[in-house]
């Protein structure tokens, strides 16, 4: 089997050919072709990989290129994490709207609209090249804004492309670390897409333990999102929100120096532009009432979802379905 890895020189490659080292036999996985814009980086990926495989004693042979068809040629996977633009762009796509008091993100708002606007194009392009020279592959979609980038390219390559995100499945695992639990013991009940989601419930059984979570400030303090937005804002929304948005939801006040550089600025424009007189809308500043708190009839609706979706699961085991 061949994995081709689109975006073969960025910084969690290393990551990924870990992952698929340990599971090669299991797998079957005899091949991975790392492919990318910019032979300069895959130069410097190949001697980590190599480092691994020495490290961990297994072999995995693995090739770079700078043609996307000769990576795709005889893949069965193709597991796609490009930045189209580089950080260059993604510096632009979230200072921009966070100067102008709004979400400053590569997936939400503004800046994930511009990131999709540069990206969708090329993931279009790239998509029909696997529909032809892969037409059997997986596409397995990690570019962002994944949920955007994921329907743009189902549109060429149907039922096969599927678009993921670590950051839901991550939020979950600090959470049962928070509550000392094995996220595998526990259900977890997220709603959003990508990194707009809220985790609403932790289900043990019948029981939830989220309120019992959010009520306790010790344990919010132990992980990072309960740092990040503080027991009084959890508890107005009942809710725990991705992390990936919070920097934006928490827009840090503006230094005086660069308050000061846009004052220049504005009257030198003559005073067309309001921005440094605009007021940045924050949590922190906004009063809980604002956020809706969560309903006796939500809690309930929630829970009748877990017990569903147990009882389904039950189905599919006994009905043979995985
Ligand atoms: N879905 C998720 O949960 C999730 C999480 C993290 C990152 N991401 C996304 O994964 C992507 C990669 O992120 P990263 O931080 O690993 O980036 P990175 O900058 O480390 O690597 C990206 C690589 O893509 C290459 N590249 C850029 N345009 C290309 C193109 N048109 N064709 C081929 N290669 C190209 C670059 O040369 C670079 O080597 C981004 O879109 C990022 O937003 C998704």
């Amino acid at each position: 089997m061949k994995i081709a890895v689109l975006g073969g020189g960025g910084f969690r490659v290393p990551m990924v050919y870990g992952a698929l080292l340990a599971r090669a036999e299991r797998l079957g996985l005899e091949q991975v072709a790392l492919y990318d814009l910019e032979e300069g980086r895959l130069a410097q990926i190949a001697p980590v990989l190599e480092g691994l495989e020495r490290e961990r004693g297994t072999r995995l042979a693995f090739s770079s290129t700078t043609r996307l068809d000769d990576a795709l040629d005889g893949a069965d996977f193709v597991f796609c994490a490009i930045r189209v633009g580089n950080l260059e762009g993604r510096v632009v796509d979230e200072r921009v709207p966070l100067d102008e008091g709004v979400v400053g993100q590569e997936t939400t708002g503004p800046g994930g609209l511009c990131f999709a606007l540069r990206t969708v194009p090329v993931m279009v392009d790239v998509a029909r090249r696997v529909a032809e020279r892969a037409p059997q592959a997986w596409f397995v979609n990690f570019t962002n804004p994944a949920g955007l980038v994921t329907e743009a390219i189902r549109a060429e390559l149907g039922d096969r492309a599927v678009g993921i995100c670590d950051s839901p499945a991550g939020l979950c695992r600090r959470v049962a670390a928070a509550l000392g639990r094995r996220p595998e013991e526990l259900w977890f009940d997220y709603f959003g897409l990508n990194h707009l989601g809220w985790l609403r419930g932790v289900y043990d059984g019948e029981r939830d333990l989220l309120p019992g979570l959010l009520a306790d400030d010790a344990l919010l303090a132990s992980f990072e999102e309960g740092r990040l937005f503080g027991g009084e804002w959890l508890r107005s929304l009942g809710m725990i929100p991705n992390r990936a948005p919070s920097s934006s939801f928490v827009n840090r006040p503006r230094s005086t120096a660069r308050t000061g550089a846009r004052r220049k600025l504005h009257s030198r424009r003559g005073g067309q532009r309001a921005g440094s007189a605009r007021r940045r809308t924050s949590p922190r500043r906004t009063p809980p009432q604002a956020y809706p708190r969560r309903t006796t009839t939500g809690r309930t609706s929630a829970a009748t979802r877990a017990r569903r979706w147990r009882s389904s699961r039950r189905s599919r085991s006994t009905s043979g379905a995985s």
